[in-house]
């Protein structure tokens, strides 16, 4: 798994590492170049004081300097040796006779080859001759090294301490990322309250927010549930209470005609409680947060074949004339198990309320560029004033009552329907019929380009 704060820790140390590096080594150069501007200036000091020294105590008058001059204490091995020439170049005086320091007719600093040795010289002119001050450029060398690296220990130190207090700043800063996921992993199905936010930096308070969201339409659905729940329960109650009375009228009556009538309404009781627990899983199947398959070009027409086909059987039974009007492709996106879902209640529907005799018509159509279903029946139609109210579950509207046909009926079928369509981005219409009695049930789609611009 991907840490915020390993990645965040590696690229903040190695930058630091990088910086540590360059500023070191930026560092120990500047030094080192100092430290041998000093030198350079110790080995032209030291030239020119026994350059004066001559001038101050001509030749027959001065002594001999008895031990060579020696550079600052704490130049181990970086003595200076000087040697003092005549204008012809011979060699009057030398600290150290077998180190040979060549004669140089001029004026400053030079590099020479002393046998396998480098030496850096200092060359000062007096009124009879030169005077030199020479070091040997290896040993003077390691002296700078070794004085320009002392300055990278405390390098080292500061970058730990840097190093040490980001790791402490990144563990403190993230630390409320730690708490936000306690408060969540605290939570149980029954505690759905929002996480405080008031604490929590800018940076989490967005996925704070968001799950906090997700935990309200939770507890919402809940109660949806529970309500759904108890609502189903006791409308199972009434069908199992009546299939128990028809049980016990069976059971103690002799009279042949009550029997053969308490026979009769058990198989309708039976087959009432048999629809509603279809309707019951039909309706589980298709809420909000149902798992649905996604929604893929469908052609309506087939759908209707399918549905039609279905209900031919039941509608020749009925007398009901059941037709179908099909024209060219009508595509929607859709899910074709759970349109046909849909459209199989508006048929029975159609079929149950409309009498003997009636005709109920299914169709697709295009209309101003919506994929429209549409199911027309002869029937009863439904009052205005019923048309909300009738999307409910478990509402039943007058007509049920009035219908032989509709007595299985549970109130679920158009909330079924209504919540199919509502996973369509579609809508259902009930229209009254132009010109004969009946409803008109229409589902219009979206238009072709509304999931694309989604
Ligand atoms: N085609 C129709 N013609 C007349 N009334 C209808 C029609 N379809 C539905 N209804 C009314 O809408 C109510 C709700 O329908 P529905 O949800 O399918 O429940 P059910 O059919 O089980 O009663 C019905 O009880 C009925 O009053
Ligand atoms: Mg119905």
């Amino acid at each position: 798994m991907r840490s915020i704060e390993r990645t965040l820790l590696r690229s903040v140390m190695a930058a630091l590492l990088l910086g540590t590096v360059l500023v070191s080594a930026a560092a120990y150069f500047t030094t080192l170049d100092e430290i041998n501007e000093a030198l350079d200036a110790d080995l032209k000091h030291v030239a020119v004081s026994l350059a004066q020294y001559q001038d101050a105590n001509p030749a027959g008058t001065r002594g001999r300097l008895s031990k060579p001059i020696e550079g600052p204490p704490d130049m181990d091995g970086a003595e200076i040796a000087t040697a003092t020439w005549n204008g012809k170049g011979q060699l009057v005086y030398a600290s150290e006779p077998q180190s040979r320091i060549p004669f140089i007719n001029g004026e400053g600093l030079t590099r020479v080859n002393v046998g396998e040795e480098k030496w850096i010289v200092y060359t000062a002119r007096h009124r009879e001759g030169f005077a030199q001050a020479a070091q040997r450029l290896d040993s003077r060398q390691i002296m700078a090294r070794e004085s320009a690296a002392r300055i990278l220990p405390p390098m080292l130190l500061l970058a730990m301490g840097i190093g040490a207090l980001l790791i402490y700043g990144l563990r403190y800063g993230l630390r409320p990322l730690d708490l936000a996921a306690r408060e969540v992993a605290g939570r149980s199905v029954k505690s759905l309250e929002p996480i405080k936010s008031e604490f929590l930096p800018v940076e989490i308070a967005p996925m704070v927010a968001a799950i906090n969201g997700l935990m309200a339409r939770l507890d919402d659905s809940f109660t949806v549930q529970r309500q759904f729940l108890s609502d189903a329960a006791h409308e199972l109650r009434s069908p199992i209470t009546a299939l128990r009375l028809q049980l016990q009228v069976l059971e103690r009556s002799t009279d042949v005609g009550a029997v053969e009538t308490a026979r009769s309404e058990l198989r309708h009781g039976i087959a009432r409680a048999q629809h509603l627990v279809e309707q019951l899983l039909q309706f589980a199947r298709t809420g909000p947060e149902a798992v649905n398959k996604p929604l893929v070009p469908t052609d309506l027409n087939e759908v209707v074949r399918e549905v039609v086909g279905a209900q031919a059987l039941r509608a020749e039974v009925w007398q009901i004339d059941l037709g179908a009007s099909l024209e060219q492709p009508v595509i929607a996106m859709g899910e074709s198990a759970q349109l046909a879902i849909l459209l199989n209640n508006l048929v029975e529907n159609a079929m149950r309320y409309t009498p003997s005799g009636g005709v109920v018509d299914v169709g697709t159509e295009m209309r101003d560029g919506r994929p429209v279903l549409f199911v027309l029946d002869t029937g009863p139609g439904i009052p205005k004033e019923e048309r909300d109210r009738v999307f409910d579950r478990f509402y039943r509207g007058e007509q049920s009552a009035l219908s032989q046909r509709a007595i299985v009926g549970s109130g679920l079928g158009l909330a079924i329907v209504r919540a199919i369509a509502d996973q369509h981005h579609a809508v259902v219409k009930l229209l009254d019929r132009i010109g004969s009695p009946g409803l008109e049930v229409r589902v219009v789609f979206p238009p072709a380009d509304h999931f694309e611009r989604g």
